[in-house]
């Protein structure tokens, strides 16, 4: 039975996870650390880090009972029998394999540093997302600990969703635990099985081998980002025939071999996961030598970038060939609603594109702090921090976004931006005054009656 979970990682992963299994076991001490002092200080506050509805209301409840958030790894370490590895994997950045694999060198200092404190016997459970195989490499460095404490490495995959993630915990559609097929693998298995049937019925809880368990997550991820590049290649075809993009995809959906959800056409998917997952996964394609299957799947990326860049293109043509100089409005910033994580977001290469054009944006995002906006255009180094700051700037008040505007782009697709007072917006506006809705959210039936210029996700308006 187990006693005493660590969690390395207080992220979006990390952090909800683990508070919703403090919270449905009260009886196992729950820690999870970070090396980031700042994000577990504000773990320990009611202004979380990461935003989730109704998250705040289960690390209450759980907190200071079952479930410690702190920056002592290697104490909590020590005190653990299941250690959970959930800290970040980004794309590399460099040498061998840059930009396609996963950069995996927090997952190994974890699996280095668990070997080196460590002096009983442990499960270790990867839940970062991680290319196949990569639990080998843990065993290895894990095996060498030079004392005689035993590893037994699991591969649990988080399927949550951002903005959705503690109803998606709370009720999964199935868990995965993939493990060694030894009697101690197949025991290790059990014992995490144990802590998620506190409240997954045991019928969802999938035990697989170890590596069908970490290429599941992958092939889950390069199956969802498919659907929404299949139906945002489809919106292009439809801008250009008259078709109505929403139309085709309520009808498809129709069909339960297809099923209705994930068919929402948009101006492209972002989030920390997919892009991340695919690339990982054509970056294996191509080590074990199927170039074949390596470009199927790359296909998905590509046609993403192709619907942001074509969504930026469509306002600045519209825009009557430029937007140097004029005022764009961003409404959203976040790679989807109900988050304020932007890994990935789409606002950012929209963006990108509008002032390589010299627009003038003006950003607002319920959410999204205005650092993070600025820190993210900046990344990307196409140009001087100094330039991103005169032609962009973050405001708190949608309306003032608005104001004077030649166009607004709808990127994230915010409930509130639904309630807005359009017919204000509309009379404070430049005239023709444009719309651009990325994520087909807003009425616009209604809009064009008020005057509004629209132009939307394969819609031919
Ligand atoms: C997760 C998964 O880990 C990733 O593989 C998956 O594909 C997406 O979701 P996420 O929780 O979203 O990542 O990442 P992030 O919010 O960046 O959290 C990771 C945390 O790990 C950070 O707070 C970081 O400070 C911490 N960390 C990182 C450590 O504590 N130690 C390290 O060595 C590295
Ligand atoms: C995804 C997976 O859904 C989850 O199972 C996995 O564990 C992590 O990656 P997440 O990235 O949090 O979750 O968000 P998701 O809801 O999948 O959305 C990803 C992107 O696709 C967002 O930018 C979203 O706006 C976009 N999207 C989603 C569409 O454009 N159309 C859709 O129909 C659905």
């Amino acid at each position: 039975m187990i006693k005493n979970i660590c969690c390395i990682g207080a992220g979006y992963v990390g952090g909800p996870t683990m508070a919703v299994i403090a919270l449905k076991n009260p009886n196992i001490k729950v820690s999870v650390v970070d090396i980031n002092a700042e994000r577990i200080a504000a773990w320990n506050t009611n202004e979380l880090p990461v935003y989730e509805p109704g998250l705040l209301e289960v690390v209450k409840q759980a907190r200071g009972r079952n479930l410690f958030f702190s920056t002592e790894i290697e104490g909590s370490i020590r005190e653990a029998d299941m250690i959970f590895i959930s800290v970040n994997t980004p794309t590399k950045t460099f040498g061998v394999g840059k930009g396609r694999a996963a950069d995996l060198r927090f997952v190994e200092l974890c699996a280095r540093q668990i070997a080196s404190v460590a002096t009983t016997n442990k499960i270790v459970v990867e839940k970062s997302t991680l290319p196949v195989r990569t639990a080998q490499a843990i065993k290895t460095i894990l095996s060498e600990t030079g004392n005689h404490a035993k590893f037994q490495v699991l591969s649990n995959p988080e399927f949550l969703a951002e903005g959705t993630a503690v109803d998606d915990l709370m009720n999964p559609d199935r868990v995965l635990i993939g493990g060694d097929q030894t009697p101690e693998g197949l025991k290790a298995i059990e014992e995490l099985t144990a802590v998620y049937a506190s409240w997954v019925p045991r019928e969802r809880i999938i035990q697989t081998r170890l590596w069908s368990s970490e290429l599941t997550k992958l092939t889950a991820n390069a199956f969802l980002a498919q659907r929404i590049s299949s139906i945002n290649s489809i919106s292009a075809l439809c801008e250009v025939t008259g078709a109505d993009v929403d139309e085709v995809a309520f009808a498809i959906g129709a069909d339960t071999r297809i099923g209705a959800k994930f068919l929402k056409s948009s101006v492209g998917f972002g989030g920390s996961c997919f892009q991340k997952d695919i690339l990982n996964l054509v970056y294996l394609c191509e080590f074990f030598g199927l170039p074949d299957v390596a470009k199927y799947w790359e296909q998905v990326i590509l046609l993403n970038d192709y619907q942001k860049r074509r969504f930026a293109m469509n306002i600045i043509q519209t825009l009557f060939n430029t937007v140097s100089g004029k005022k764009i409005a961003m409404l959203g910033w976040a790679f989807k609603k109900d988050t304020n994580d932007t890994r990935e977001s789409a606002a950012i290469y929209v963006s990108d594109h509008l002032l390589n054009d010299m627009a003038n944006i003006w950003v607002y995002d319920p959410k999204v702090p205005e650092k993070s906006i600025y820190a993210d255009i900046d990344y990307l180094e196409t140009r001087s921090s100094e330039k991103n700051k005169e032609l962009l700037t973050v405001t708190h008040d949608p309306y003032e976004a608005c104001k004077n505007a030649h166009a607004i782009a709808v990127v994230t697709e915010w409930d509130e931006f639904r309630s807005y007072d359009w017919q204000k917006i509309y009379d404070n506006m430049m005239k023709p005054a444009f719309i651009f809705d990325g994520r087909n959210l807003l009425d616009h039936k209604k809009l064009m009656e008020i005057g509004f210029k629209v132009k939307a996700i394969g819609k031919s308006y």
